[in-house]
């Protein structure tokens, strides 16, 4: 193989086939690429190449998909091993009253939501559970606020491997739990929050021999860069001047700034977007780290209406103080009444998203009346999940339940005869 394990903090290296999500030392692992090697190997014409090849008959993930495009900067598989459901290509939205809502001309919105799942997290399981059916992994496994047991239970469902998803009880959205039930996994409802629920399935996997696929997997992390390259790819490999984007578990900032880093290394871009990662204040641990300029590693009980981010000890954290580092990044943090009027500019505009999605919607608008983003920037935004996925955090909103709700579209009780019908219309129209 050309690629390698590295730990992060004392740099000792495992073959890439080794069964583990830790060095020895407890520190993080890498996904390591020689990047001196792969320089010949790849360039912008390649991967333009690629997404400009039309589908073909039987369709084929090493063009078709929006990973798998890029493997040579993810994981050199064969096409017979790659479990893919044609993950990426989703689209950048630019839409004057988003525009206009955040203070920035050229905003956009990439929205992972459109993922086979409906969040980005298909991004990180083709490459995950590709990688689990190289090893011969007998089970997979993960803890998730929803979205990752979601897209765990479907492509385990298609490799036809055994999952277990490990889910805090009663706190995440009904649109994930009923995908990780409808797709067939084994689901353990934890009496405890997320962070108890990843602290047990990582002994667990240990103990049982189950291959973890939380983003602590590293090969998780090299499917989710492919966002960054489809963005990149999407400007004509000229960046923009910032990507911002929700954080709870720091997999997808740890995975950005890997993207960049290995991108500008090879070549492809010459100058690095600044990633602001955007917090929900009440699950802030990494806002409040940043605050110190990491000089403490700050963890909480996290809680927010944003399910997905309600998360107190992020398990990417040192790699995520890495994409700062790189990017000149920064982090900042939002209420969850500035999440679900974001929410609820996004939805308005016929976009939709789910409430942790619009974190980095209202993060970009804070950030603007900082004046830490300026106006003239080019800002890319990411809408992490669908907007399906959390109906009851939509419907709350709009019908009251949610107290300071600025921009509710509350339903009209009416009797069922045309009289009363045209009294409601002209009120509309
Ligand atoms: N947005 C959504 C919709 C998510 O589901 C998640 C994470 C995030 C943002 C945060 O991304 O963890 O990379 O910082 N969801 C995980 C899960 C934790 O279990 O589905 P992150």
């Amino acid at each position: 193989m050309t690629i390698i394990l590295k730990c992060l903090n004392c740099k000792t290296e495992y073959p890439a086939d080794a069964v583990r999500y830790r060095c020895d030392c407890g520190g993080l692992l890498d996904v390591r690429h020689d990047l001196d090697a792969l320089r010949p190997q790849v360039s912008r014409a390649l991967f333009d190449g690629r997404a400009a090849a039309a589908p073909a008959p039987h369709p084929s993930p090493l063009t078709d998909s929006g990973v798998w495009r890029y493997r040579e900067l993810i994981l050199p598989a064969s096409e017979t091993d790659i479990i893919s459901r044609r993950e990426g290509n989703t689209t950048l939205y630019h839409h004057p009253r988003l525009s206009e809502y955040v203070g920035v001309g050229e905003f956009f919105a990439k929205h992972e939501g459109e993922n086979p799942t409906g969040s980005f997290k298909d991004r990180g399981m083709t490459v995950g559970t590709t990688q689990a059916k190289r090893i011969g992994a007998r089970a997979v496994a993960c803890a998730s606020t929803g979205n990752t047991s979601a897209s765990l239970a479907a492509y385990a469902a298609m490799a036809g491997m055994p999952a277990l998803v490990f889910i805090p009880a009663g706190k995440i959205a009904a649109g994930k739990l009923s995908q990780a039930l409808a797709y067939g996994a084994k689901t353990l409802q934890i009496d405890g929050d997320f962070d108890d629920a990843m602290t047990l399935v990582e002994k667990v996997c240990n103990r049982l021999g189950v291959y973890l696929l939380n983003s602590l997997n590293p090969f998780r992390l090299e499917g989710q860069k492919a966002i960054v390259f489809e963005i990149l790819q999407g400007f004509g490999w000229n960046p923009p001047d910032w990507i911002v984007l929700p954080a709870g578990n720091l997999g997808n900032t740890a995975a950005f700034g890997k993207a960049l880093f290995e991108a500008r290394e090879l070549g492809l871009i010459d100058r690095l977007p600044r990633i602001a990662s955007v917090q929900a204040v009440g699950a802030s641990p990494f806002y409040q780290s940043f605050k110190t300029d990491f000089r403490e590693h700050v963890t909480m009980k996290a809680e927010t209406i944003a399910t997905a981010i309600r998360i107190g000890n992020p398990v990417s954290y040192e790699r995520a103080v890495r994409t700062l580092a790189w990017t000149n990044g920064l982090v900042a943090s939002v209420t969850d009444d500035e999440i679900m009027d974001a929410k609820a500019m996004v939805d308005g505009a016929g976009i939709g998203c789910e409430p942790a999605s619009a974190a980095s919607v209202a993060g970009t608008r804070k950030l603007v009346r900082q004046g830490i983003i300026h106006p003239d920037d080019t800002v890319v935004s990411i809408l992490t999940g669908n907007l399906l996925k959390d109906p009851g955090a939509t419907v709350a909103y709009h019908t009251g339940e949610w107290q300071n709700a600025r921009l509710a579209n509350a339903p009209v009780q009416v009797n069922a005869d045309v009289d009363s019908v045209q009294r409601v219309i002209e009120r509309v129209i």
